[in-house]
């Protein structure tokens, strides 16, 4: 799934922007800075092809990209919560990633990204409890794994399991993830290609 490129094929403002509803897609969500891009990055092994930085508020688009083998399509999106851009920009981001998680029919998966160095906030837990009323399927992914203690982690993750074992519908486990070191990428990878499979 993976071998064959993945392209960049277009940053859309507005959802009249998006591409036909004709492919199975799988959106990359989370907080500003959470590593988003650069786990797109990791999983189709080309370093540039989302850009990231270290600057919160990087991605300002949904951005599109297809594979060249597969009926998939991925979408990395604008982060929530803090961003460094101006006030009335990040409404406008925070609004159109909130109607694209729900309100597309093609949407097969929402990879919901958290820091492993902070656990899940109340922004994130909001946007859960969307995606839990507009019944679309999510998974909770921690990233930056090879940052915190083997300590801290084992803490993040308790906490983190805690969160989806509360919530009101069954959810898949949680995916612990580096970009920088590769982990959790192979089981990321067999998991969409699982997603393409039904
Ligand atoms: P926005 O587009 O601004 O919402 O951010 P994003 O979620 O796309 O984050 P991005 O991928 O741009 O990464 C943010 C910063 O975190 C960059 O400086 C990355 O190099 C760093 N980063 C991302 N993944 C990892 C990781 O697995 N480990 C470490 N140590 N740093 C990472
Ligand atoms: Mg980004």
């Amino acid at each position: 799934l993976f071998a064959r490129p993945i392209v960049f094929v277009k940053g859309c403002v507005s959802l009249a922007d998006l591409p036909p509803m004709d492919r199975v897609e799988i959106a990359f969500a989370g907080r500003s800075n959470v590593g988003k891009s650069s786990l797109i990055n990791a999983l189709c092994g080309t370093s540039g092809l989302a850009r990231t930085s270290n600057t919160p508020g990087r991605t300002q688009e949904l951005n599109i990209f297809e594979s060249q083998s597969e009926n998939l399509r991925l979408v990395d999106m604008p982060g929530y919560g803090y961003a460094r851009a101006p006030e009335p920009k990040v409404k406008a981001w925070t609004q159109l990633v909130h109607r694209y998680l729900t309100g597309r029919a093609t949407l097969r998966r929402v990879y919901l990204l958290i820091d492993s160095r902070h656990g899940p906030k109340d922004n994130d837990l909001s946007v859960m409890n969307e995606l839990d009323r507009a019944a679309v399927s999510y998974q909770l992914v921690l990233t930056k794994i090879d940052k915190p203690s083997a300590r801290d982690l084992e803490a993040v993750v308790s906490r983190t399991m805690a969160v989806i074992a509360k919530r009101p519908a069954a959810h898949p486990g949680l995916i612990l993830t580096s970009s920088e070191k590769g982990t959790g990428l192979d089981q990321l990878r067999t998991e969409i290609a699982l997603l393409l499979e039904d």
